[in-house]
């Protein structure tokens, strides 16, 4: 009997494979069949800063117009009494897949700024999240924002979370950082669980009939995980929080590259909405199999074998590996 359990932000998980944010994390239905497909835990589609922050302004308006008396405050929306804001609706998700479901529910927050939104963490732990993902989904766009207040956003944002909640939490970050190992590095100083490796940004397109911006959404391929493996390679061993792969994880063998170089799990989302959540139990079946093959016993016995704590050259994963490349190539 293989043991394909493994720890990732202090939950005893029964195997690797854990949907990240997506409309099939979103609905009922849908999560029942990734639990029945084996998924062992799931992340909830992010609840965002503009949403949390556009309801207290209503909220407020409300209030507001209620103090003030409806004659002399025509021009404030009165919130109808059936009015369910985003973030109830949330909590009631947070409960009803927590009474649903046999996995871990993580709840994910999704914003940038600092203005009081991140307390709703507390919230969500009190609706019974059993984790908090965090995505800090911000793009330097100004020239005179320094990467150090980039860093810092997230650093602070993380420290506030924190004072709000007990539960573990994890940060999902892209890979535009000059330096990914030092931010790891000091989001687990600041108290982070884990972090999520990596966030895609999704890159507008130019229309070039009408000379539009046009939003551009594609799934992600195999080839994208190869970013996530070398990362996850490189850091295992240096910092001590749990660490997700996300981002192009589709077939088995990215899977078991990513577990090889030390990752706690890894997240699905493209390859689920492109083949549905039964894909989850082919894959599980699969990883079972190589482990077999191969003669080990458990994930936990085969997880970061071939980090860079571990290979036999490191540098067979950084700069000389870069040199033999493009010396190599053959046309
Ligand atoms: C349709 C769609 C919706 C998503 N919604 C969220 C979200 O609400 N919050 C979030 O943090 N990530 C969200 N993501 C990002 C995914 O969770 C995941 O990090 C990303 O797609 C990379 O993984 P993949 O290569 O397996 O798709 C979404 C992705 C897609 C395709």
């Amino acid at each position: 009997m293989i043991d394909l359990s493994t720890e990732y932000l202090g939950l005893k998980l029964a195997n690797p494979l854990v949907p990240s944010s997506s409309p099939l994390t979103g609905e009922l239905d849908s999560a029942r069949k990734l639990e029945d497909a084996g998924a062992s835990a799931l992340v909830l589609p992010s609840l965002f800063e503009d949403d949390i922050v556009n309801e207290q302004q209503q909220l407020e308006r409300f209030v507001h117009s209620q103090a003030l008396g409806h004659y002399e405050a025509q021009s404030y929306q009165p919130v109808p009494e059936d009015y369910d804001s985003e973030l109830d609706n949330y909590l009631a998700r947070v409960q009803q897949f927590k009474s649903a479901l046999d996995i871990p529910v993580i709840a994910s927050l999704n914003g940038i700024s600092n203005n009081g939104w991140i307390d709703t963490g507390k919230e969500l732990q009190q609706a019974g999240a059993d984790a908090l993902e965090l995505n800090v989904y911000y793009i330097a766009a100004d020239p005179s924002t320094s990467g150090e207040e980039v860093e810092n956003r997230y650093l602070q944002l993380l420290t506030d979370l924190r004072q709000h909640v007990s539960i573990p939490v994890t940060m999902k970050l892209s890979s535009q950082f000059s330096s990914v190992a030092n931010m790891v590095l000091k989001l687990q100083q600041a108290g982070a669980h884990g972090v999520s490796l990596f966030n895609r940004f999704y890159q507008p397109d130019i229309d070039l009939e009408t000379l539009h911006i046009k939003p551009h959404l594609e799934l992600s391929s195999s080839m994208e995980s190869l970013l996530r493996i070398r990362w996850i390679a490189m850091i295992r061993g240096r910092v001590d929080l749990s660490i997700a792969a996300t981002g192009g994880f589709h077939r088995s063998e990215d899977i078991i590259k990513a577990l090889l170089v030390g990752a706690d799990i890894t997240h699905l989302c493209s390859a689920l909405l492109k083949n549905g959540p039964e894909h989850l139990a082919i894959l599980k079946q699969e990883l079972h199999d190589w482990l077999e093959q191969q003669e080990y016993a458990s994930v936990a016995q085969m997880k970061g074998s071939v980090s860079r704590s571990c290979a036999i050259n490191p540098a067979a994963l950084e700069h000389s590996n870069y040199m033999h490349i493009i010396k190599n190539y053959d046309q």
